[in-house]
Parts: structure tokens; sequence; C-alpha cells
């Protein structure tokens, strides 16, 4: 049973960027529509942008009619919504302005704010905030990117730590408030059927693909500068891999899970010599089809350097050194403007020991479990049973035992990740968020790839949009005698 959270200020940094209005506002609503938010809770919007306040309150509302589905949009719930909601003008680098917001935020309660800002200035809010005495009283919570090396990612949280302990430090990763991902651990350490099964005597590797139809979205700016491997594995895909990983934790505490993920972290194996050439593909999507709409290149997109060597798909094989995982090869995928927006985990269990069918039967006949986050989510088994009827002798089939969360709960809606996230932020449950060292050790492992890459200067392979990548990223796994389920 959740419950509501307790009251508190949430002062939302950046309120007027994308992210906000795209997903927090619209999340807040969500939880305030369930009632999940106190009575006494108050959400102010921080924007340095110009205008007064009720054109930058219409601009939430215009917002969240087109993000919030219109049957959810329910009158009274919008106007308990809104009495709840401020702007307050204020320039973030400017000590003045942080007077005039404590005054509106008053003496008592807990204060969160949510930094939808560029990291670079984290470190002066937090330095404001804390010089008209909110900081021990406020959660700061920091959006991604922390840095975009592991350098910078220790400027920035070194900042945030001279005002903050960890300890009311919340930092967002949005796939670990998916549902599905929060089901791995109910999955692996409430069954048992599983965790038994969970490791290299079992299981011969595993599957994570994280594919998006999009192409970068008038973000170019912001994406040359990253590159698939900061923007999507650093983060989400490493904290996929660690919890599919991990050792099971003594209990689900915020600090117990963490430790167990740093392990795996420390357990990664660098990339590096040859590997870097047998273990990695980098790619860059060139003009194709999506949906059969003819499409741009990468360096066709607007805004665009038509000479940037900026990957926009990954694809290599990551190995865990320790005794569960020795010798079960990780492969992760993940890459812009892909044929469709896919995310999910394959675990490929083993096949039996001894085989007694039929021998044009062999290669069909692995378990596998299918954790797909999204477009829908589920969790499905395939299994292998005998085909019906008298005529088909013990002829072998692959099924599926599934649970599509949708089906199965069908009066349940699927929260957004942010509506989950949030609301662990509200009741200061930190399970769902990334420490300080899971930052760093998922950075030192990146920063190896991409010094390597530097060194030997490589260039990314071409995709055509549409396509499930480079052709070497078929052969990556092809050469290891396996292929990327599903594909097609
Ligand atoms: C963000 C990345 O973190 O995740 C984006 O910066 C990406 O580039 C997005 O599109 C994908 O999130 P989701 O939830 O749509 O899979």
């Amino acid at each position: 049973m959740i419950s509501i959270s307790e009251p508190c200020t949430f002062a939302l940094f950046g309120a007027m960027g994308d992210l906000a209005l795209r997903k927090l506002f619209p999340a807040l609503f969500q939880l305030d529509r369930a009632e999940l938010l106190h009575e006494n809770t108050r959400l102010l919007a921080l924007a340095r942008e110009a205008g007064d306040a009720a054109y930058h309150l219409g601009q939430i509302e215009e917002h969240l009619r087109e993000f919030v589905p219109a049957e959810q949009l329910e009158e009274t719930a919008l106007a308990r919504f809104k009495a709840r909601l401020e702007y307050v003008h204020v320039d973030f680098l400017k000590a003045d302005d942080y007077v005039t917001l404590a005054e509106r935020i008053g003496d008592s309660g807990t204060v969160i704010a949510y930094f939808a800002t560029p990291a670079a200035v984290y470190g002066a809010i937090c330095e404001n905030l804390a010089k008209v005495g909110l900081a021990d009283r406020t959660r700061a919570v920091l959006e991604k990117p922390i840095g975009h090396d592991l350098e910078s990612s220790r400027t920035v949280n070194d900042a945030v730590a001279r005002y903050f302990p960890e300890n009311r430090v919340y930092r967002i990763d949005h796939y670990l408030g998916k549902e599905t991902v929060q089901n791995l651990i109910a999955l692996r350490f409430a069954n048992s059927l599983f965790e038994t099964q969970w490791n290299q005597n079992y299981i011969s590797h595993v599957e994570i693909t994280v594919a998006e139809k999009v192409g970068i979205e008038g973000r170019w700016g912001y994406f040359d500068k990253a590159g698939q491997l900061r923007d999507m594995i650093q983060n989400h895909l490493v904290q996929l891999l660690c919890l599919i990983a991990m050792d099971p934790p003594a209990d689900l505490s915020a600090d117990a899970i963490r430790d167990e993920k740093v392990k795996v972290l420390k357990a990664l194996q660098p990339i590096t010599g040859e590997a870097l050439h047998t273990h990695v593909v980098r790619g860059q999507y060139i003009a194709g089809y999506s949906e059969g709409r003819a499409v741009p290149g990468y360096l066709e997109e607007e805004n665009s350097n038509p000479h940037s060597d900026t990957e926009t798909f990954v694809a290599l094989r990551a190995d865990i050194r320790n005794w569960r995982w020795a010798g079960v090869p990780f492969y992760l995928r993940t890459g812009k403007r892909m044929p469709q927006k896919l995310s999910q985990i394959v675990i490929h269990f083993k096949e039996p020991p001894h085989y007694i069918f039929a021998p044009e039967q062999r290669m069909q006949i692995s378990n596998k479990l299918i954790i797909r986050l999204q477009p829908d989510e589920s969790i499905s088994l395939r299994v292998m049973t005998k085909e019906q009827g008298l005529d088909k002798g013990m002829q072998l089939r692959s099924g599926p035992l599934q649970l599509n969360f949708s089906d199965a709960y069908r009066s349940a809606r699927i929260p957004d990740a942010y509506e989950r996230l949030l609301l662990e932020v509200m009741q200061g449950n930190q399970n769902l968020f990334v420490r300080k060292d899971e930052i760093e050790y998922s950075w030192k492992w990146c920063d190896q790839l991409i010094a390597g890459w530097k060194r030997s200067g490589d260039v990314p392979k071409p995709y055509a949009a549409g396509s499930w990548g480079p052709m070497s990223s078929i052969a990556l796994i092809t050469r290891d005698g396996r292929s990327w389920y599903g594909d097609i």
C-alpha cells in the first residue's frame, strides 16, 4: 500500500524546460490526482525566463493538457493541482533571488529541490540554498547527465557534497523508476526458482537492448557532445546490467542494494586493446526510412555539424569478473533510429546437459526469460513443450509462460517512471537513486572505452535509419555463435 507523502515544498529549478514541462509536471499531476500528495504540499515552479507568473503557469497548464491523457485530466484534480502551484522568477546564479525564494518557502518543513538544469549550475544552486539557510532541510534531486566523464562528474558531485550529505542527494536515472525494472528485484529475490539458476552454471548469456525509433529530435547540440555511450550506456544500460548481475542484498535498504550494484561495477572487465575492435561497435545512422517515411541521416539533421563522428549506436560485449558470471557475456545494444522502440532484457539459459530429442530441433532448446520494459511491460519465460496432436510425436515447440502487466492488471494504470521517483523522493527513500560511487565506477569503465576509441581514431560505422545497426553489431554476437533475440 502506498502512503501519502509527507508535506513538503517541491521547488523545481528549470521549470520551463523540456523535461519539466513534458515529464515532471505531468508526473506531479498524476501523483496529486491519485491523492498521494499531502494536502499541504506546495509546488514552486522556478525559472529564470522573463514574463509574468500567469503566462508561465498558463504554459504549464497547456503542457499538462498535451501530455496527460484527456480522460485523466479531470477538472477537479486540475483545479487542486493549480492551487498548489506557484511561479517564482529566480536567476539561479544570483544569491539575492534566493532571499526572496526563502521567504516564499517559509520557515519550516522539508524542501525538495529538483535540479532540472544543466549540471554546471548545480553547485551554485546548492551554495545559494545554503546561504539562505535552506540546505539543512532540503533534499537535492540531480538530473542526468552528471558530467561527461569521471573527472567532470566528480566536480559536480563534490560541489553538491559541500552542502548536501549523500543521504540527502537523489541522483535520477529514470530507468530505475520503470515498473518492470523494479520488478527485476521482485522477480529475482522473491522467487527461488530463478535465483538458484542465476549464475554461470545455468545461464549462457544475457542481452540488453534499448532501441529507440526516434532520431535526435531537435537535441543535436546536446547529443553531439555526449553520444550514445554517455547518453544511454553509462547510466540506463549499466544500471540494468547491475540489477541483473548483482548478488542478493541483505535487505531492501538503499545502501544494501547499492553496495551490491557497486560490486558488479567494480568487477566489469575493462574493454581495451584487441577487445576494442572485437567487443564494441559504434554506429552512426545515415538517411533511411522510419515507418515508411524517408528520414535524414544524423549528419543532415537540423543544426548538425556534417563532420561529426559522434555515435548514435553502440553494441558491446561486457564481461563480469566474478564467480557468478565468469564466462557469461552481457551483450548491450542501444541506438537511435532503429526499427522500433524496444527495451528488453533476455536471459538465455544453457541447454540441458544431455539431449534426447530429434537432432534437427537442437537449436531451439534453451529457455529464455524475456523481460520487456517498452513498449509494453511484460515478463515471459520461453519453455519447451510438446506439440499437441496424434500426428506430432515428440515434436518440440518453444512457447511463452507470460505475464503481461497491462493485461494482467487491466484496471491499474502503469505509472510513468518519474511518478514513482518523485514519490520516493517525497518519502525520503533512496532505493531507486544512484549513489555517487555507482556513477563514478560506471564513468571509469566508460572513460577507458572512450579513451581507446580516441587513441585508435575509431570512426562510427554507418547504418541506415530504420535498421538494427551496423552489420558488425551482428558479427559481434554471431562470432560467439549467438544472435540478437527477435531481430526481424
Ligand atoms: C534519456 C536520454 O536519458 O533517455 C534520451 O537522454 C533517450 O536520449 C531517453 O531518448 C530514453 O528514455 P525512454 O524512457 O524513452 O526509454
